[in-house]
């Protein structure tokens, strides 16, 4: 019998973090006190100034309006000023696509550059989305293994060697999610000379760059190495670092060329993004960084919170964070012991008795391409987050011999 849905997109793989968000909340309007480490979001209201700027917007008829597909000039021009701060760059307005939150911006990014056959190589744990993007354009995504003994670091030397002749593209997340490892800038300018070698696209997702903790600096590729400027499409947005998930306002940029044809892409299938979410944007573009500083530094007492907790858990290893607002133990001392009579054979399984016995949401490695470990979201609120943690380390604690 032949399907109503296309080979293409029944092969897409629902997002598996907001699958274990979503099974949260339902527990939770069901009565059910549950603890949910799945969303990756800031639980912070968006800052005032970006919620009355949008107000406002959202009075000025000319705000009712299409915008071009690209953006609002202002805005592209407040991205490619602060993208051009970050990377040390003179980055034109003409070099920024507005896209509908940064998850567009990973489609259009690989959709415009991507041949059916070519491969793309990135370092495994990975956030799910990429390789659907990649499949979705025809792409082949190419896994590199990395883990805690690099704590995390994708290194030049590993992604070269699985350079082919189809390799079109290296995709960088820095910082990541799910590992929160930030490449240093050594790391990146030795990838960068790896790209410009081998005639080889480098796509980076930025989204958490403000979201560095201790002795970390974000780099920029760019700054790392400029001479690849012509090479490299930056993927970031406001969702993470201003707290504002829910507006739906992200960017790609990159050569003129690329994003041109990526507009081209974005003109057919969606049009400009919201304009009143536009201009929220655009207030936290331009209304100075001390609102994230301020939840900068809630994040990062929590992720020391949850790196001590964690650590004290009997089975549990874990690499401190350094970026990003996410805790990845490795739990596999567990596995193969047996939870609340069950014997524990995956972290799949050890998420699900996580969620029935301890209520605890967890999204576990197998979503990141990386079985054997958990993802835990801190950004909840300090008391939250010591309940769970102190939930999950007794159900952990009860763990016995097979
Ligand atoms: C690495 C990474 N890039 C992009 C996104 C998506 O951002 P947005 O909400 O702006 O689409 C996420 C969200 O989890 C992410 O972790």
């Amino acid at each position: 019998m032949t399907t109503r849905i296309s080979t293409r997109v029944s092969a897409v793989e629902p997002s598996p973090t907001l699958a274990v968000d979503a099974r949260a909340k339902a527990m939770r309007q069901e009565g059910v006190d549950v603890i949910g480490f799945g969303a990756g979001e800031p639980d912070f209201p968006t800052p005032a100034h970006i919620v009355e700027a949008a107000r406002q917007a959202a009075s000025d008829p000319a705000s009712h309006k299409y915008t071009p597909t690209a953006g609002l000039p202002t805005l592209r021009q407040a991205v490619a000023t602060r993208t051009s701060i970050t990377s040390s760059l003179g980055i034109d307005p003409s070099q920024v696509l507005v896209t509908n939150g940064a998850k567009q911006a990973a489609f259009e990014t690989f959709a415009t550059v991507t041949d059916p056959g070519d491969e793309v190589i990135y370092g495994t744990p990975v956030w799910s989305t990429y390789t659907e993007v990649i499949k979705l354009a025809g792409g082949i995504p190419v896994p590199v293994v990395t883990n805690e003994d690099a704590s995390f670091h994708l290194a030049a030397a590993d992604i070269e060697q699985a350079v082919t002749q189809r390799t079109k593209a290296i995709l960088i997340v820095s910082p990541s999610n799910p590992t929160g490892a930030v490449l240093t800038r050594d790391e990146l300018r030795d990838i960068a000379r790896l790209a410009a070698e081998r005639g080889l696209m480098v796509v980076v997702d930025e989204i958490y760059d403000n979201l560095v903790y201790g002795d970390c600096k974000f780099s920029s590729i760019l700054d790392a190495d400029p001479s690849i400027a012509d090479q490299v499409v930056i993927i970031n947005g406001v969702s993470k670092s201003f707290a504002m998930t829910g507006w739906r306002v992200g960017w790609m940029v990159g050569p003129e060329d690329i994003i041109r044809a990526a507009t081209d892409l974005q003109s057919q299938i969606s049009s400009n993004v919201s304009n009143v979410s536009q201009r929220a944007a655009l207030a936290a573009l331009e209304g100075g960084m001390q609102c994230v500083e301020d939840m900068r530094l809630a994040f990062d007492r929590r992720r020391r919170l949850s790196y001590k907790l964690l650590s004290d858990m009997p089975g549990v290893d874990i690499t401190e964070p350094e970026g990003a607002f996410y805790a990845f133990p490795s739990v596999k001392q567990l596995l193969g012991k047996r939870l609340g009579g069950q014997l524990v054979t995956s972290t799949a399984q050890l998420a699900e008795i996580a969620l029935e016995m301890a209520r605890v949401a967890i999204v576990p490695g197998e979503a990141f391409e990386s079985p054997g470990y958990l993802r835990l979201s801190y950004a909840m609120s300090d008391d939250l987050l010591e309940l769970g943690l102190q939930r999950l380390g007794n159900l952990l604690a009860s763990a016995t011999a097979s």
